[in-house]
């Protein structure tokens, strides 16, 4: 699979992406808006067991955005299981060198569009920090649906969070 679009082109991993994913995905402000799993600092070795994770997977779920050649961002969609087999999860990030160009926006539509046409799913959604504005707005101009407020629902840095339910289904 590989979708080369205007801003980015959306790819498996390699495992030749580690120095690309650890300098870029080493960056406290990008580990704020993520779950914890999602190491800080984050090491050379983090990236070496994440790709080869990835590169393991019989289907892939993770994938990598590249801009200018280079692994610069993130992107992984979790089906769901037995009753919710029909739906997957949608999480992301991208290097903070490359915000406000409408990249992930483009990434976004493209994956789950990507994703309704090639596996039979009926929903993807997104929970989104309610102090991550910009994240909601990417799934706004995706055209995902706010589907509520989950209140108290995230602990992140010591910080007790509200989230933000966002869904697209067909
Ligand atoms: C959130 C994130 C994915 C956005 O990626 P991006 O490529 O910069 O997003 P885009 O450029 O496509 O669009 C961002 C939109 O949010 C808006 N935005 C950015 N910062 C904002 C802020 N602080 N408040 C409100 N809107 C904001 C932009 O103006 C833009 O909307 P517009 O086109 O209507 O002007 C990126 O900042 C990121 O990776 N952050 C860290 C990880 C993360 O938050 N992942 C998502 C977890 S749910």
């Amino acid at each position: 699979m590989r979708l080369v679009l205007k801003s980015c082109t959306i790819r498996p991993w390699r495992l030749d992406d580690a120095d690309s994913l650890t300098k870029h995905a080493n960056n406290r402000k990008v580990w704020l808006t993520l779950r914890d799993r999602f190491p800080h600092p984050y090491t050379t070795q983090d990236a070496h067991e994440f790709l080869q994770q990835a590169i393991r997977e019989q289907t892939t779920t993770k994938f990598c955005i590249e801009v200018n050649g280079r692994a610069v961002g993130g992107m992984g969609i979790h089906p769901g299981q037995d009753v919710n087999r029909h739906t997957a999860t949608l999480g992301y990030w991208l290097s903070e060198d490359f915000w406000r160009r409408g990249i992930m926006t483009e990434a976004v539509s493209a994956l789950t569009d990507f994703c309704f046409e090639n596996f039979p799913l009926r929903r993807i959604s997104a929970e989104v920090f309610a102090t991550n504005p910009a994240s909601a707005r990417v799934l706004e101009k995706a055209g995902f649906v706010l589907e509520g407020r989950l209140n108290n629902n995230v602990i992140k840095d010591g910080e007790l969070l509200d989230s933000l339910l966002y869904a697209k289904t067909r």
